[in-house]
């Protein structure tokens, strides 16, 4: 049955410009419409200028050389792991930040370590002189979330590797410049999604693929961190993370828990992300807060914050599991990632970490039990690299066992652990949730990044080239 867009629909659709920026026959000056053709454009396709990167392979680069963009809280912690990696498997030959103090402090430690990267800093578009250097393989882009796309995307064009942090992409727009880049140019586009490398998200995976949870049926993620003080305080540049809080509603930052769920579910390698609804709590947190910030804060006794403290989606699989993700970082409230995966035969739950099995009945495994599970189970890369990872650390260790992974594979001309597909199926959760709580929980169908192929199975690389 069509259902007719009301006028306020239609007032919120034009507000979601930026949402739906670029897609086809949405825009403020449309006029009545309806909500299944709506729906429908934003999940359709858009014309392919490459070829499918599925598997994409590159010769092999013995010395992956690096060129780092950002060096803010999270830039300086990832260039130490790219750093430990020097010089066997990779050189870090320019590094870039707008603010000169920060590449400057970066600087400083490679050299105390050997190494002596190109310098750009001081202007916003220094990044692109740096990229055009024909002495970098690799860029990582450590910017704040406005700059992940120009980034990656003139980077690829420049004929250069890319991995951005997290969410890859926040328009359905530039989900689709990414993979077309990527499939124009041949280059590889990763997505840091490094939760996919933690200790407890790699047994879980091994568990699932040796048939431990028997039958997919559903997963539970979140990323729920009380981040007030930071979104309010300097620690991010130009406070660039709360300015989204300001115009956007549904979920911000979906991958962290998403990501390694639909690991566990083949998404992508046999089923798909197909549609999601998705609602927002009232705001109030930050408008309280932002009473007690000090006066001269720009955010100080602000009420105009569009963002609902509590936002969960329900997405349903092409197979017809379902997930439910969670996104909350203005509570007062501990850190949690959820991380529930149900099967036919067993139920996982974390923080703390907890399995629960069809074969050892109704309760907990007792420590002892879950023990025996951990250690049988345990990914390869975390029993035979543990003493270095945990040397290295970084959200302990998987920061660095994903630098290591991605270095690793270029080394040895594999395919990445995690493509362009997975970077924008995951990211693309963000404006399809801001669809759907400003639309009043309508169902919002993701577009098929790969264009049919999700429906081939294909093994992670993270278990078959260890
Ligand atoms: N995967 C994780 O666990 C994790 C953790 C923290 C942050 N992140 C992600 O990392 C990214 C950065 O977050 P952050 O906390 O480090 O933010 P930040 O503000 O500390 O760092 C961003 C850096 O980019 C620099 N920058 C801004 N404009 C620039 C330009 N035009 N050219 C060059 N440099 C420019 C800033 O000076 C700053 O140093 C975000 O995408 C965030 O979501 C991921």
């Amino acid at each position: 049955m069509k259902k007719e867009l009301s006028r306020r629909s239609f007032l919120k659709i034009s507000a979601l410009s930026g949402a739906l920026a670029g897609i086809s026959g949405i825009g403020c000056s449309r006029g009545k419409t309806d909500v299944e053709e709506l729906i429908e454009k934003i999940s359709q396709g858009v014309p392919r200028t490459g070829k499918s990167v599925i598997g994409l392979t590159v010769p092999p680069i013995p010395q992956v050389k690096v060129g780092i963009i950002g060096l803010g809280n999270r830039g300086t912690g990832m260039t130490r792991h790219v750093h430990a990696l020097f010089p066997d498997k990779a050189k870090i030959t320019a590094i870039c930040d707008i603010r000169k103090e920060k590449v400057e402090k970066t600087f400083e430690f490679l050299k105390e370590n050997g190494q002596e990267p190109a310098v750009y800093s001081g202007t916003k578009d220094g990044w692109k002189e740096m990229v055009e250097r024909d002495d970098i393989d690799l860029v990582f882009v450590f910017t704040h979330w406005d700059l992940h796309v120009p980034m990656c995307v003139y980077s690829m064009q420049q004929g250069k590797h890319v991995a951005t942090e997290v969410p890859a992409a926040y328009t359905v727009e530039d989900c689709w410049k990414l993979v077309n880049t990527a499939e124009e140019t041949r280059k590889n586009c990763m997505m840091l999604e490094n939760v996919c490398y933690g200790s407890e998200e790699l047994w879980i995976l091994n568990m699932v693929k040796q048939g431990v949870f028997g039958t997919l049926t559903y997963a539970e993620a979140a990323y729920i961190h009380n981040l007030r003080g930071m979104l309010f305080g300097n620690s991010y540049y130009n406070k660039w993370r709360i300015r989204h809080h300001l115009k956007r509603h549904g979920n911000l930052y979906p991958t962290h828990g998403l990501g390694p769920v639909t690991q566990y579910m083949d998404i992508e390698r046999g089923d798909r992300l197909e549609y999601l609804v998705s609602m927002s709590s009232p705001q109030a947190s930050l408008t309280e807060h932002s009473k007690t910030v000090e006066p001269d804060n720009e955010f100080y006794d602000r009420s105009d914050f569009l963002h609902g403290d509590f936002n969960t989606s329900l997405i349903k699989t092409a197979k017809g599991r379902m997930i439910a993700l969670k996104h909350d970082v203005v509570t007062p409230r501990p850190y949690n990632r959820i991380n529930a995966i149900a099967g036919t035969k067993g139920y996982h739950e974390g923080y703390p970490s907890r399995l629960s099995l069809q074969e050892k009945g109704h309760s907990w495994l007792n420590e002892e039990t879950y023990q025996e599970y951990r250690e049988k189970y345990e990914h390869p890369i975390w029993e035979t690299m543990r003493e270095e990872i945990e040397k290295h650390g970084g959200h302990g260790g998987m920061d660095f066992v994903e630098i290591y992974r991605l270095i690793d594979n270029l080394n040895k001309g594999l395919p990445l652990d995690m493509d362009v597909y997975d970077a924008a199926s995951w990211s693309v959760v963000s404006p399809l949730s801001e669809i759907s709580v400003e639309m009043e929980g309508v169902p919002v169908k993701f577009p098929d990044f790969t264009r049919g192929k999700w429906q081939e199975k294909r093994e992670l690389g993270i278990l078959k080239n260890i």
